[in-house]
This record gives C-alpha cells, structure tokens and sequence, in this order.
C-alpha cells in the first residue's frame, strides 16, 4: 500500500470514531474559564500552600479535595488539574494521575495495585527499566512477574495465574516494535481473571492513535516526557485511568508523594496543542524514510507498524488511527565496533539519546546479543545489527541523504 493510501485511510478511520475531531479536542481540551482566567493557556500556580479564609472554606476544600477543589500543593493546583481534565477527555477516562516521569508513572501505577504474594503478567517486549523494577523491587515486595511472549494474542490464558494481579502490556514493542493483538489479550485475561488490572504503556501512540480504555484496558500509561511534551526539555508521567481504577490509583500517587511542578505540567498542555500536526508530521517523514529503508538492499527487515512486513502490522491496521516517529530497521550483518562507530558518530541530523518523541531525529543501535539478553523468551537471534531512529520534524530528504551517507560510510568499511 502506498504512503499516500495509509494516511488517508488512517485520516479517514480518526475522524470517524468521535464528533469532536482529535486536532480540536487538542486544542480546546482543559481550557475551561476555571483555568485560563481570561487567557488562552491555563494558568501557572505554583503553590504548595492554599489558603482558606473561612473555616467554611477550608471544610469544602476537604470534603472536595479529590474533585478538583484547591487543598495542598500535593493535590495538585488548577495547572495540574487543566491537564488532568484534558488528558482524560483525550483518552476517554475517568482520572489521571501525574508523575515526575514516566518511570514513575509505570512504577506508580503497578504498586497502586499488588500485593504481596501477587503475580504479575509482563509483556516480554517491554520497556527495560520497566522489566528492571519488576526483577528487583516488586521481587522484593514478594511479587512474582512472569513475562509472556509478544507474539501471545488469547494464548495468554495459559500464562495468567489465579494470584494474577496486574496484567501489563506494551504494544508496540519497545525497540523491536511488534504490535500485539491487545482485543484478543484483554478478552483472555477478562476471562481468566476478571478481576485483573490491565495496564498498558502507550506512550509511542501518544494516548491519542490508539484510545486503550476504548479496547478495555484499565490504565493508559505515558512518559509524557516524548510526545506530550514533545521539545526535549522536560520529564513527566500521565496514567489516565477508567473508574474502577481511578480512586486507588490516586490515592497511592497522594500517599506516594507523587506529583510534578505547576510549571512542567503547563508545558505538557501546551504541548497538546500542537501534537496532531507533530504527529502528522512525524508519521508522514517516518513512513517515508521507512519504506526508503525497505529497498536498502543492507536491510534485512523495516520494523515499522505500518508497514507489511513489520510484526503486528494487521493488528496496528485494525487497532490504530496513525503512527508516530518511532521505529527500527535490521541490517543483513552484525556490524563491527568500527564500522558501527563510524556509522554512528557522522550523521549531520540523528544525534545519540536515550529518548525519543521530540522534535529532532535520534538514533541508537543494538547488536543482536544486546536484543536477545532483553528477550527473556529467548527469541531467534536477529541476523544482524537493529538501529532505532526517531524521525523528527526536519525535511525528510535530508534525513534521508544523511542516512545514504551513513550506508555509503559502511559500504567503505566492507570493502
Ligand atoms: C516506552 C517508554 N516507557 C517509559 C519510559 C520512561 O519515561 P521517562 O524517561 O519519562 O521516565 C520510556 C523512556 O524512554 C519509554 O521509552
């Protein structure tokens, strides 16, 4: 299918899932006159202290302190609570809880709900710290995590306990990008375990290309530090959660002390305002270096969702409204610590950093071993050398010409 095709169909499956198209609900989600008093953004208010001038005032506050009344800092200010209010009507949920970063959120979010003796139902392609802090401290707190294959769609029955407490996805795959059928996840788990929480960190859909709650899950988790914020020059978590699940979680993020200041929570709203075009923008650029990648006779495979040959890709075609910056491609050999150094270090426009979803292009690599030792499924080695690219907002062609350059450096270190 041709660029052109993908987006339009993907333009035309957005705009028809809501009355409200997404680019306005950005724009005029959590601007109600409470929070912008006049202006057009909401306000910054710092404030650990708010202060009450009755006694009759400050037992309102109390009694609403969970429903947007002003109490202590720790609860949040009318800053938090405009983006709070517009993250849920961006992803259809009840509440949402804001973190420091998105580590915290992920964190957070899991020890919001188990217990000791609890299990843990892990996506085997997740997030490595996220798989780190179930390894060491949910370990210690004497809960178990089980990692279940990527590529499980209702097999997951046969992974969930009856002490299973917390089901965690992540889709796509962070580095390897497969998608997973989350509908035929969640249906199996519902089954097995009713009760379960399902939680699912859909930070490289940016909350908006694909709506977790609307497919089930109980809490849609984002480092808002990547699109959300979408400059580079801030760190914040956001888990928005349906009802059921609301109330728990926002009182172990109060009792937790979890909270971020009035300042990065105003950059995380300003920075919905102009995600739909970044993230149009973003798409169109990936998709494009993406299939340019796919006729590279060094690429052994593109793992980009939206392309046919990535893993997943029918699942992201039914699933999901677009797709970011994010994504992967395989050479046919391992390259060597020069070649790869010298592929690495002379790029003109993708720079190193453990991050992504800004406005400028990223690259990182990994050799297979790294791939497999993140894999504990033990999947098949790849055959050679994944680089992950972030495509940002610059003209495609010169990302493109730096990438030839890049292929034309290697083609000098094999002859
Ligand atoms: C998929 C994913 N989830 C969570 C995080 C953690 O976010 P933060 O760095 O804001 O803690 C990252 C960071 O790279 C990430 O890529």
């Amino acid at each position: 299918m041709s660029l052109r095709v993908i987006l339009a169909e993907q333009r035309k499956m957005t705009n028809n899932t809501s009355d409200k198209k997404l680019e306005t609900t950005l724009i005029s989600a959590g601007r109600g006159k409470r929070y912008t008093a006049g202006a057009v953004n909401s306000v910054i208010q710092r404030a650990s202290s708010l202060v009450f001038e009755t006694v009759a005032e400050k037992k309102r506050a109390t009694a609403g302190r969970t429903q947007g009344e002003l109490f202590y800092g720790r609860r949040g200010t009318l800053t938090h609570f405009a983006l709070q209010e517009a993250m849920c009507e961006l992803e259809n949920g009840a509440g949402c809880a804001l973190y420091p970063c998105g580590a915290a959120a992920v964190t957070n979010a899991i020890l919001a709900f188990a217990e000791s003796g609890d299990h843990v139902l892990m996506c085997g392609s997740v997030y490595e710290p996220t798989r780190d802090f179930c390894n060491t401290i949910l370990r210690k707190l004497n809960v178990a995590t089980t990692y279940f294959p990527h590529t499980s769609g209702s097999e997951i029955e046969q992974w969930v306990q009856p002490n299973t407490r917390i089901v965690f996805l992540e889709s796509p795959a962070s580095i390897t990008m497969e998608v997973q059928d989350i509908p035929a996840i969640v249906a199996a788990v519902r089954r097995k375990a009713p009760d379960a929480i399902i939680m699912m960190d859909n930070t490289w859909a940016a909350g908006v290309l694909f709506n977790a709650l609307d497919f089930g899950i109980d809490i849609s988790i984002q480092a808002g530090t990547k699109y959300l914020i979408g400059h580079s020059d801030g760190m914040i978590g956001t888990a928005v959660a349906n009802e059921r699940c609301y109330p728990t979680l926002r009182e172990n993020s109060y009792l937790m002390g979890q909270m971020v200041d009035a300042d990065t929570a105003y950059m995380t709203s300003r920075g919905l305002r102009t995600l739909s075009v970044r993230l149009r923008q973003h798409e169109e650029s990936s998709l494009k270096v993406a299939e340019w990648l796919a006729e590279r006779e060094e690429v052994w495979r593109v793992n980009h969702p939206a392309l046919a040959q990535s893993p997943g890709h029918r699942f992201w075609k039914r699933d999901f409204t677009g797709s970011s910056g994010l994504f992967s491609f395989v050479l046919r050999e391992q390259l060597s610590q020069e070649a790869l150094a010298d592929f690495l270090d002379n790029f003109s426009h993708f720079s190193m950093a453990y991050s992504w979803g800004g406005f400028e292009s990223l690259i990182l690599a990994n050799q297979p071993k790294e791939i497999a030792a993140i894999r504990p499924q033990g999947e098949a080695l790849l055959p050679g050398t994944l680089v992950r690219l972030h495509i940002g907002l610059e003209n495609v062609d010169d990302l493109i010409a730096d990438l030839a350059a890049g292929f034309e450096r290697l083609a000098r270190h094999r002859g």
